[in-house]
């Protein structure tokens, strides 16, 4: 086999605002209060696109939906004209689209008329507008859905997967789209080929904790539809959606293991998408960072500047959790957690909130009973800034409290002993041990996120 090369970018999240207009604080707040730089959403894609084009040696590219805002069909357009810039460039690209992009609430923002509903395209028109990004080239489509399946080499396959369901409860498969994935990946190993898939909803959870917050998150019917792709004989799926940056994998009762290579929104901290290398040796997969964007950031760098946009909303919920619940739940959202639960806990979140925002390693081992865990070098480090790496961590793929660290060896104890009274459940009402759950929140230590090469 030839060994081949293509990048994978994700959630572009593009708010073409040049065409629409926003503006004012209604626009600025709104900005400030989203997990990803909106504002700044064009220049970081021009960025990624222009080092996307100077590579020479890589002819594919993959875009695995949420392609804009919410949907703005401004937004749509300009993001169509850049990909046409980089097909002008010899590049192929291949997308799907998913709910960002026909679903939610466009908007333009202004101090004037504050929030005032855009046009958008229905998903027909959307498959007639990215035409020439995957379907112009397909060997089969999957009208319901508008999936397809193209021919990536003359070795290997795409699957990409337009997993919208009901676009709202059931983000998944339906049966026929089911059956038809089977007659693809059998066709491919008749033809001799491998066969990749991409979708934009995970069927792996990227952190142990996802599913718990957000499991609607997940591809609908994931816990059948995952090790159904692994036992068809699919063994990478390119993910999106989660806006975290993760490598996992399954093996099934079969005996099939199944690669998931999620990767964080391009548009939010850390600024990332995948370079991937793929021959017979298997897949060597590099994480590349937006480099200088055309805009000016105070003089900041970049990555530096996605980090503080992130992290503003992150300690926005402790500042808001305890005396603004109603700022706290918009700030929430921003994390995939569902409004409606949020509200529930309510009560519970604005306890904990209360006491993370005074506490410290020492205050809160004491509390605990478990003093003696705690390392002097952390007893004043603050619990709420420790918590804020902890979320920089998990969506930027670097989750290095390893069990060896001061805060991992303090927290998990402290873990232990709040479990022997809180009985947390998954969605399936299954017991979830809370100091399992945060020890794989804390430190994911199996693949490297950001660079691995699976065989
Ligand atoms: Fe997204
Ligand atoms: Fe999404």
């Amino acid at each position: 086999m030839k060994s081949f090369n293509f990048y994978h970018l994700t959630d572009l999240h593009y708010y073409a605002n040049e065409r629409i207009g926003s503006s004012g604080k209604t626009y600025e707040m709104k900005c400030k209060l989203d997990q990803k730089c909106m504002a700044e959403s064009g220049a970081i894609i021009d960025s990624a696109f222009k080092s996307v084009t100077d590579d020479k040696d890589t002819e594919i590219v993959l875009i695995s939906g949420d392609l804009t805002f919410d949907g703005e069909q401004q937004s749509h357009d300009a993001l169509v004209e850049k990909l046409h810039n980089l097909k002008k460039n010899g590049k192929r690209v291949f997308i799907t689209f998913a709910t960002h992009d026909f679903y939610m609430h466009a908007r333009k923002y202004t101090d004037e008329e504050g929030e005032t509903e855009l046009p958008k395209y229905t998903r027909a028109e959307l498959r007639a507008l990215y035409n020439d990004f995957g379907y112009s080239e397909a060997i089969a489509e999957h009208e319901n859905s508008y999936s397809y399946c193209v021919q990536l080499t003359d070795d290997v396959r795409l699957l990409a997967l337009n997993d919208d369901g009901d676009f709202d409860a059931f983000c998944g498969y339906y049966n026929d789209l089911l059956f038809w994935i089977k007659d693809q990946v059998e066709d491919a190993k008749k033809a001799g080929c491998e066969i990749f898939a991409m979708t934009h909803h995970p069927v792996i959870e990227p952190s142990p904790v996802y599913p718990l917050f957000s499991h609607k998150a997940m591809l609908g019917g994931y816990e059948f539809t995952t090790p159904y792709l692994a036992d068809l004989g699919i063994r990478y799926i390119f993910v999106g959606h989660t806006h975290i940056h993760d490598i996992d994998y399954i093996d099934t009762k079969k005996g099939n293991r199944l690669y998931q290579i999620n990767t964080a929104a391009l548009t939010a901290y850390p600024l990332a998408y995948r370079k991937v290398e793929y021959s017979d040796k298997g897949m060597d997969i590099k994480t590349v960072q937006v480099k200088d964007i055309d805009l000016d950031l105070g003089g900041k760098d970049v990555i530096e500047y996605s980090k503080e946009h992130f992290l503003y909303m992150v300690k926005g919920v402790f500042e808001t959790i305890e005396n603004d619940f109603e700022t706290f739940l918009v700030l929430a959202q921003g994390f995939s957690g569902e409004e409606e639960k949020l509200r529930k806990m309510q009560p519970v979140l604005q306890r904990i909130g209360k006491i993370a925002n005074g506490m410290t390693f020492g205050k809160l081992c004491r509390f605990f009973g478990c003093g003696k865990d705690v390392d002097p070098a952390i007893a004043d480090s603050k619990i709420v800034e420790f918590i804020c790496q902890v979320i920089l961590n998990m969506y930027g793929g670097t989750e290095n409290y390893s069990p060896d660290t001061p805060e991992y060896k303090a927290f998990i104890a402290v873990c232990k002993k709040v479990g022997k009274v809180v009985k947390l459940k998954d969605h399936n009402r299954n017991p979830v041990d809370l100091a399992e759950l945060i020890a794989g929140v804390l430190y994911d230590g199996e693949i490297d996120d950001w660079n691995a090469f699976l065989e």
